[in-house]
C-alpha cells in the first residue's frame, strides 16, 4: 500500500488525531491557522521534488507541523525520550555520595563548558547521543543512550556481586556513564539543514593520533571541564573509560587515556591527572564494556533506520537529505527510536515494507507516542 493510500485510509482518524495532536496546537497555534498557505507551499515543493501525487492536505498539514517543530519541542513531547530523561535524573538523585551527586546534577542541569568559555545552547533533554546518522542521533538521544548504559552496567554490577561476591561503587558507574558524552550537549540540531553538527569551537587538534581520532572533540570538552573544576580523579577516570579501555588503551606509543588527559589538562591549564596502572578501579570497566558496544546501535539499527526514513521521505515526495526529509527522521526517531524500527523489520522476516508501514503509522498518528509539553 502506498503512503498516499495509507494516508487516505487514515483520513477518518484525522479529526480525532488533530484533537490529540495537542503539542502542535500549543507550539504552533499561529502556524496552524495558516495551514492553507503552508499546504500550498509544501504541495509545490513536494511536486517539484518529483512526487507523482501530493499527499492529502491533512497529511501535508501534519508534515508542515513536524517541519516547524524544533529539536527541543520534539524531545519535550516524546514519551520515549522524556521517560529516558526522567529515569536518568532518578538515577542521578539516587547517587549516595553527595559530592558526586551534586557534580553530576550541576553538569546536567546547569551545563557550562568553562574551559572553552561556552554556555549551553540547548537542553540536556534535547541533546543527541551522537552525530548525524550515527547511534541515537535524534532529539533526546543522549538521555536514551545514557539510560541504556546505566541500566546495563548496574545489571552487570549485580552480576559481579552474585558471581564473585564483590560490591562495586555504583555511584562511580552511574556518574561516569551519565557524564561520558557530556560534550554532545553542544552537538547542535541545525534547523536549516535538519542535520546535527559539531560546534565551530570544538578543539580540532583533539585526537590527532590515529587510535582516538574518530572520537572527535566531545571527550576533550568533558575531560577539560572536569580537570578545570578539580573534580575527583576517580570520577574523571571513570567517565574517560567510556572512550579508553583502562587496560588496552591507557598509554601506548603516545596514544590512550593518559595522553588524552594530558591534552585536556593543557586546555584546562591545570596539571594533568595520571592513571597509575597499579591503581585501576574495577568500576571503570563497566563504563568501558557498555559504551564500547556500538556495532549494533550504529552500524545496524541506526543505519537501517536512517535508510528506511529516507525511503519514507522519498515516498512522501521529499528531496533526500533535504531539511524536511531530515526533520522527518528527527521526529520519527524521537518517537520510537531506531532499535524499534529494526525490531519490526527483523520480526517481519527482514521485510522492509513492514518497517515502512510502522514508520507510516507513526506519522499517521503520533499521539500514542507523545506527552504534553510541560
Ligand atoms: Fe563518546
Ligand atoms: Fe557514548
Amino acid at each position: 500500500m502506498s503512503i498516499f493510500s495509507q494516508a487516505l485510509a487514515g483520513l477518518a482518524r484525522l479529526s480525532s488525531f488533530q484533537h490529540r495532536f495537542v503539542f502542535v496546537k500549543k507550539l504552533n497555534a499561529n502556524r496552524l491557522v495558516r495551514p492553507l498557505c503552508a499546504a500550498i507551499a509544501l504541495g509545490a515543493s513536494l511536486v517539484s521534488a518529483g512526487a507523482q501525487t501530493a499527499p492529502p492536505a491533512s497529511l501535508q498539514q501534519r508534515l508542515q507541523a513536524i517541519f516547524d517543530m524544533s529539536a527541543e519541542d520534539m524531545a519535550a513531547t516524546s514519551a520515549f525520550t522524556k521517560r529516558a530523561y526522567e529515569a536518568q535524573l532518578a538515577h542521578i538523585y539516587r547517587i549516595q555520595n553527595k559530592q558526586i551527586r551534586d557534580i553530576v546534577l550541576e553538569f546536567v542541569l546547569n551545563p557550562k563548558a568553562t574551559a572553552f568559555e561556552q554556555a549551553a545552547t540547548q537542553s540536556w533533554l534535547a541533546s543527541p547521543g551522537s552525530g548525524w546518522k550515527s547511534h541515537h542521533a535524534y532529539p533526546g538521544g543522549l538521555s536514551v543512550h545514557n539510560l541504556e548504559w546505566v541500566e546495563v552496567a548496574l545489571g552487570w554490577s549485580d552480576t559481579w556481586e552474585k558471581v564473585y561476591g564483590v560490591k562495586l561503587d555504583r555511584d562511580l558507574i552511574v556518574a561516569g556513564l551519565i557524564l561520558h558524552d557530556w560534550g554532545k550537549l553542544w552537538f547542535l540540531f541545525d534547523d536549516g539543514s535538519g542535520k546535527i553538527r559539531e560546534p565551530d569551537w570544538y578543539p580540532k587538534a583533539w585526537g590527532t593520533k590515529a587510535n582516538w581520532k574518530w572520537m572527535g572533540g566531545h571527550g576533550a570538552v568533558l575531560y577539560a571541564e572536569l580537570i578545570a573544576r578539580g573534580i575527583p580523579t576517580d570520577l574523571l577516570f571513570s567517565a574517560a573509560s567510556a572512550h579508553f579501555d583502562p587496560y588496552w588503551a591507557l598509554e601506548k606509543d603516545g596514544e590512550g587515556m593518559n595522553p588524552a588527559l594530558r591534552e585536556a589538562a593543557e586546555i584546562a591549564k591545570k596539571p594533568a591527572p595520571v592513571v597509575k596502572p597499579e591503581e585501576r578501579m574495577a568500576e571503570w570497566w563497566l563504563v568501558t564494556f557498555t559504551d564500547e558496544a556500538w556495532s549494533f546501535s550504529t552500524m545496524v539499527a541506526a543505519r537501517f533506520a536512517f535508510e528506511l526514513l529516507e525511503e519514507t521521505a522519498k515516498d512522501l515526495g521529499l528531496k533526500p537529505d533535504s531539511r524536511e526529509a531530515n526533520k522527518l527522521a528527527w521526529f520519527v526517531l524521537s518517537r520510537v527510536g531506531d532499535f524499534k524500527i529494526y525490531e519490526v523489520y527483523q520480526k517481519a522476516g527482514f521485510h522492509r515494507e513492514a518497517a515502512q508501514q510502522f514508520v507510516r503509522s507513526v506519522l499517521d498518528d503520533p499521539a500514542p507516542y507523545e506527552v504534553p509539553k510541560r
